[in-house]
């Protein structure tokens, strides 16, 4: 297991995109300190349960994919403590991974692709997880992207709005054994408000 060798008193940036008076906040995430390491670990264990040891972050993984500006990472705080993230990466990032060829928007910079989505188990489905993906969503549209794309458990992005399509379809993807979907979302009607 890789050590850690950390200033658990370095502080992070981050700017507040919105808050509510219930201590709940989303965040994006301009500098990972010491100080949220941990917890992103923690937070990323539930991923890993999921997609596999790969999805683990460790300190060396949080500085590739919470990497802002190259990467738009979004936490989301609930009480001071780390709860879950979103992040969001220029598709144009991945232009030499297979997978993004088949997306006929690469080169258009209009898609943002989904990286993670995460939160921690004990707040699923109390409106944390919903809160997170709107902002990221307005964000997304205020920044003047049109589409919002990633990789799903096949038969998930049904339920996302229903102008989601399905792009390709990858069977055994990363080795898991299972078939993932690569969405793409249009970001036209994303809600504006930025209030929760
Ligand atoms: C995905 C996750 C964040 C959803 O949290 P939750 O509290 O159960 O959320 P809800 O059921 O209230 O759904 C919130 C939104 O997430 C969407 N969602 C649910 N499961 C999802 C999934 N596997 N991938 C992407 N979005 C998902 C829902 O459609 C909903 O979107 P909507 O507001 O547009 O309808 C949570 O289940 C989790 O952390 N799972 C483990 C990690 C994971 O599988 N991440 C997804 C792919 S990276």
């Amino acid at each position: 297991m890789e050590q850690l060798a950390l200033n658990i008193s370095e502080k992070s940036r981050t700017r507040i995109i919105a808050s509510s008076p219930l201590s709940f906040q989303i965040e994006l995430m301009e500098y990972v300190g010491g100080e949220d390491v941990p917890a992103l670990i923690e937070v990323s264990e539930s991923l890993a349960l999921e997609y596999g040891e790969s999805a683990r972050l460790t300190k060396t993984t949080i500085r590739k994919y919470f990497n802002y500006p190259k990467t738009l990472p979004f936490v989301a705080r609930y009480q001071g403590e780390i709860v879950g993230y979103i992040i969001g990466v220029p598709l144009e990032y991945f232009a030499r991974d297979p997978w993004a060829k088949f997306d006929q928007n690469l080169g258009q910079g209009n898609t943002l692709y989904t990286y993670a989505y995460v939160i921690l188990a004990r707040y699923r489905g109390n409106g944390f997880a919903r809160t997170l993906k709107r902002v990221y969503l307005n964000w997304a549209k205020k920044h003047h992207y049109r589409y919002v794309t990633g990789h799903v458990l096949e038969g998930i992005a049904r339920k996302f709005s229903p102008n989601t399509t399905i792009v390709k379809r990858f069977n055994n993807w990363h080795g898991s054994g299972r078939t993932f979907e690569y969405y793409r979302r249009p970001i036209k009607d994303a809600a504006t408000s930025r209030d929760f």
